[in-house]
């Protein structure tokens, strides 16, 4: 690997920019399509899909595909799964990856199984900034959601992550009609008693045929209405480095409430992300089957020019937006945990 990261880059200093004048700065990195939970939204009925080790990513490639995406442009990552945490060796690979030079900022998505007995290695990995998945406060609907009875030690890991001074957290909670809404507010209103930034996410039919019944779609403006109970939410505005949520706070409260309006608004014109999937493949567009391959040309021994005429392929290919309506699932090539949420 040493001898590929010692040839002489002669990138060009081409900037990710789609033909719609989109600057593509931020990386989402699938590690690993395994994960430790089944939650409903997610796995499909077949489990038997998942990729050959050989076929995933090795951590050296990935490292040096961020490198070669940041000479292009990329200043944010993601890291991602599947569940990242359960990939051996990930806490030295997110050290090398926090320390790549033009990375402003690296953070992580978790279900958070496996936070309360690793936070300090998170921490000591550089790591300031993590999204815990989190759709209920209940523990038996928490079994129901995810297939695991791990709701308390989940909950002390996201304690543990607040005492050790990660900011902000996030908690990510797919809203599901029939499963979580009547939790809407409760959930909602841990922003006053935590610093935690809740944000709703718009269920996504993405990848199934599921068999699990979530019914009809929940959507952002209805969870908004129903948790104006709790008061008046205050538009927060959004700063350089933020994703898609639109950011709120209620009066008084210490954190805040986001809505990801994946479906019912899309925020396509505003989309700055890429993503690169378990298996080494860059999709420009979550929702679009769209994809170029990196995993071969990698392995190929290519130039990290090449490579980097890959990434503005993938970029080349970004669709305006996406047409996933409400209540009509979409069939996208690979499933969510391997894409990276
Ligand atoms: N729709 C919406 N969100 C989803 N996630 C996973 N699958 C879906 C889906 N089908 C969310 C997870 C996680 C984030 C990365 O993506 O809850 O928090
Ligand atoms: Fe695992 Fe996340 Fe999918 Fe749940 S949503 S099964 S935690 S990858």
């Amino acid at each position: 690997m040493a001898d590929i990261d010692k040839r002489i880059i002669k990138l060009p200093r081409l900037r990710l920019i789609d033909k719609y004048n989109r600057c593509l700065n931020y990386l989402r990195i699938s590690i690993t399509d395994r994960c430790n939970l089944r939650c409903i939204y997610c796995v499909p009925d077949d489990l038997h899909q998942l990729l050959p080790h050989k076929e995933i990513l090795r951590y050296e490639e990935i490292l040096r595909l961020v490198r070669i995406g940041v000479r292009l442009g990329i200043s944010k990552v993601r890291v991602t799964g599947g569940e990242p945490l359960i990939r051996k060796g990930v806490y030295d690979f997110l050290g090398k990856l926090t320390k790549i030079n033009g990375l402003a900022d690296v953070s992580l998505t978790t279900n958070g199984i496996l936070l309360r007995d690793n936070i300090k290695k998170i921490k000591s990995a550089g790591i300031k900034r993590i999204n815990v998945s989190m759709d209920t406060l209940n523990r038996q609907k928490y079994k129901d959601i995810t297939g695991h009875d791990m709701f308390d030690q989940v909950w002390e890991g996201i304690e543990l992550a607040q005492s050790q001074g990660f900011d902000p957290i996030k908690i990510n909670v797919v809203a599901l009609n029939g499963i979580n809404d009547d939790e809407l507010t409760d959930i909602a209103g841990l922003s006053f008693s935590y610093p935690f930034h809740i944000r709703f996410i718009e269920y996504m039919p993405i990848g199934i045929p599921h068999t699990n019944n979530i019914g009809k779609q929940l959507l952002a403006p209805e969870i908004k209405k129903r948790i104006n109970a709790l008061g008046q939410l205050i538009p927060v505005k959004n700063g350089v480095n933020d994703g898609p949520a639109k950011r709120y706070k209620f009066k008084g409260a210490q954190g805040e409430i986001g809505f990801i309006h994946a479906i019912s608004k899309h925020f396509c014109n505003e989309c700055n992300r890429l993503r690169l999937t378990a298996s080494g493949k860059l999709r420009a567009c979550l929702l679009s089957d769209h994809q170029e391959d990196l995993k071969g040309p990698l392995r190929k021994g290519c130039l990290d020019s090449e490579l980097a005429d890959v990434f503005l392929r993938a970029v080349s290919h970004k669709p305006y937006d996406h047409n996933v309506v409400c209540d009509q699932p979409v069939m996208v090539a690979g499933r969510m945990s391997a894409i990276g949420g």
